[in-house]
């Protein structure tokens, strides 16, 4: 079988169908390729659509300025710059389409939704690492999928620069094996992780399951992944970062809650040079009694050792401290909350991502409601907003909040915004609708805030408080 960098110079000269692929290099990396339908950097104008230069090119006015779009991707019925040729109503751009998204849709999706959910997962993961490794395939992803400059999106938190508020959530690049990858899709930023101290194989397969008519997963992983070494071995590998990498941390199953700030402690020691900022995770309901981490004088313990811990480590290095999230879960009632954003405002930390998976089963109606585990996805989405606002309220805008739970729409990002997030995450609408979805919500956001008479993101956070 020839090697990857020959493989894909011949899938590319033959076309890049998924047989031909198959043909060349099997399964994976047909899969690989499809997720990369055309050839990037071809010379000369290409439609900003469709990627390829064909009949009679137009110039139309979207989120990037003007634009060079071909003949036939204007007549598109999906087309997205059809909400700035319909003067800007603000929807279009939010279906999560476009070629690349029905290409998902109709041809990679299919595949993987055929597939066990963990072994497709996997398959992305791999197929993204594999493609950031063969020269040429970060640009040619970036020219598929990345999100042009925005500069109403543009944003500085935590000290850190975001080209655009969407990214990537915890769970999906577990052991940080795919930064480049995601970076090349178009995140604006990501986390990798949970990652705990000691590698860890999680609970028993099979631990997550897809609902499709509720465009819902319910997982139980329970933090499988290879450890904090491991991972710092390969963001240290890393050449560049073209993103912020947020390393989210855990703690290990085997550690009592009595100890566990000793885990979160030594995942900051061992990642503390690769991390641009951590997020404590206490909300993943599959760790056992993980959880219990987010009330009273345990959460007190856990925060005063972490960014004592982030203290010591900015001392030593001579730089600034790292920023510190914590992200916590959306089943708690309103008491619960008030107290959790008490405690986490005093503690110093930078910020709070809202919120992790839910245990709530209200309104689904696929068969596999009934799994046990964190459910993800659209039925999330009001709670989480909601959280995001109680927070917002509760901590009076000062404490910096990042969106999670829902998001498919520049609608649902939106909502988040104005509720009182300044950054969103997604995962769930990612695997029901493919990568174009990130291009889609910042594209959209764009023409949400022009429709609302913003001038940047940053004057719609918290906007529905005011
Ligand atoms: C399969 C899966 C694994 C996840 N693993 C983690 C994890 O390791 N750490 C974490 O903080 N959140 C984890 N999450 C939660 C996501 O980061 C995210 O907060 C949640 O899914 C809500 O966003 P969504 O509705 O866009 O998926 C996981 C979610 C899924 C679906």
């Amino acid at each position: 079988m020839p090697k990857t960098a020959e493989k894909t110079a011949i899938a590319l000269r033959f076309g890049s169908s998924f047989w031909t692929c198959f043909i060349v290099g099997g399964f994976r990396f047909a899969a690989l390729i499809v997720f990369i339908p055309f050839p990037a950097g071809r010379r000369g104008p290409v439609c900003s659509y469709c990627n390829r230069l064909r009949a009679g090119p137009a110039i139309v006015r979207s989120g990037r300025g003007e634009v060079l779009v071909c003949k036939r991707s204007l007549s598109a019925p999906l087309f997205p710059f059809r909400a700035e040729r319909d003067k800007l109503k603000g929807r279009a751009f939010s279906v999560g389409t476009g070629v690349k998204g029905l290409l998902y849709q109709s041809v990679l999706k299919p595949v993987f939704f055929r597939m066990d959910p963990e072994k497709a997962h996997h398959l992305v993961i791999d197929g993204l690492h594999q493609a950031s490794r063969v020269p040429g395939m970060a640009s040619m992803l970036e020219g598929l999928y990345g999100v042009p400059d925005l500069p109403e999106l543009r944003m500085e938190l935590f000290g850190l620069d975001f080209r655009h508020p969407v990214g990537l959530a915890a769970g999906l690049d577990k052991n940080a094996k795919s930064v480049p990858g995601f970076s090349s899709v178009g995140f604006g930023f990501m986390e990798v992780g949970t990652v705990t101290p000691l590698a860890q194989p999680g609970n028993e397969l099979p631990r997550l399951f897809r609902l499709p008519s509720d465009e819902a997963l319910i997982n139980r992983m329970g933090f499988n992944n290879d450890g904090a070494d491991a991972m710092a071995g390969r963001l240290a590998a890393l050449e560049r970062r073209k993103i912020p990498v947020f390393v989210n941390i855990g703690k290990n199953k085997s550690t009592p809650n009595e100890l566990a700030h000793q885990d979160y402690i030594t995942c900051i020691r061992k990642l503390h040079e690769h991390a641009d900022l951590f997020v404590v995770n206490i909300s993943s309901p599959n760790t056992p009694d993980l959880r219990a981490l987010q009330h009273g004088d345990e959460l007190r313990t856990l925060l005063a050792a972490v960014t004592s811990e982030i203290a010591a480590q900015a001392s030593r290095s001579g730089a600034r401290p790292k920023p510190v999230l914590v992200k916590i879960a959306p089943d708690m009632t309103g008491e619960q909350l008030a107290l959790t954003a008490e405690t986490i405002a005093e503690s110093g930390v930078s910020g709070i991502i809202a919120t992790n998976t839910t245990l709530s089963r209200d309104g689904l109606g696929h068969a596999n409601r009934g799994e046990a585990g964190g459910l993800s996805g659209r039925p999330l989405r009001e709670r989480s907003t909601e959280v995001v606002s109680e927070l917002y309220r509760k901590t009076g805008g000062k404490l910096p909040i990042i969106g999670s739970g829902g998001i498919f729409t520049a609608e649902d990002a939106y909502a988040k915004i104005k509720a009182g997030a300044s950054l969103v995450e997604i995962y769930t609408s990612m695997i029901y609708r493919g990568p174009g979805i990130v291009k889609d919500i910042a594209a959209g956001l764009v023409a949400l805030l022009r429709r609302d008479g913003y001038g940047s993101i940053e004057e719609a956070i918290g906007a529905d408080h005011q």
